[in-house]
């Protein structure tokens, strides 16, 4: 497929952005307002054989008649450090449930379940000199023992630097999600908790933004990625 790009909200990030800072936004506040994203789980369904179609639209696949099940959900934002400066060349990768709660994996489908055929279950971009990603996808399907979520990776070539979880303003299950309240600190778990809405008035796809804030070293010690995992 061809890659997929839209262009980001500006005016909306900057208007969020005011009111987390009281209408104070001076470059220094800025730098301070920005909260390292957490880390979390890579969970057992990192797909054990990655798709040939692998962009950034993982509702269509290269030749598939058909568009994948599920509510078409877009979101992109900007990969940056601490400081607020953009990270360019790093791959972000996105994997998740198809709307049967299917992972494209080989131990990843749910008894009595079957994954959809028409999602593409992963992809990756690589993140522009003003370190933007975007991705569409659909509004991942709940499957038990966990809340709804995307997993993302970002990737520094075959170096990764962090590994976490993206969540849904609103959903009933988040508040029991263990994964999910045990991620970082409140103001952290904040952060990959998303508030995502209808495209337009007439539109049933849903749009959200979210920044990925990296520290100054890879998050992501080797050790943490061989512990037992949920998915
Ligand atoms: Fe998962």
């Amino acid at each position: 497929m061809h890659p997929f790009h839209i262009r980001l909200d500006r005016r909306r990030l900057l208007g969020s952005l005011l009111l987390t800072t009281g209408g104070y936004l001076t470059n220094d506040l800025y730098a301070e307002a920005l909260v390292l994203t957490p880390r979390s789980t890579e969970g057992p369904y990192y797909p054990d054989h990655l798709p040939l179609d692998q962009d950034n639209d993982l509702t269509l696949i290269t030749g598939g008649q058909a568009p994948a099940g599920g509510v078409v959900t877009e979101f992109g934002g900007r990969l940056l450090m601490a400081d607020g400066s953009p990270v360019g060349d790093r791959t972000i990768e996105l994997w998740q449930a198809d709307v049967n709660g299917c992972y494209l994996h080989s131990k990843g489908v749910q008894k009595g379940k079957q994954r959809d055929p028409a999602f593409q279950g992963f992809g990756k971009i690589v993140t522009n000199a003003k370190g933007e990603y975007r991705f569409r996808t659909i509004r991942p399907g709940l499957y038990t023992g966990r809340t709804i979520h995307w997993h993302i990776a970002v990737n520094d070539g075959a170096k990764r630097l962090l590994t976490t979880q993206l969540y849904i303003a609103g959903v009933e299950q988040n508040d029991k999600d263990g994964i999910l309240q045990r991620t970082g600190t409140p103001e952290q778990r904040l952060s990959v908790i998303r508030e995502f809405k209808p495209k337009s008035a007439d539109s049933e796809e849903l749009l959200g933004t979210w920044d990925i804030v990296l520290g100054e070293t890879p998050q992501e010690p080797a050790e943490d990625r061989a512990a037992p995992r949920r998915p």
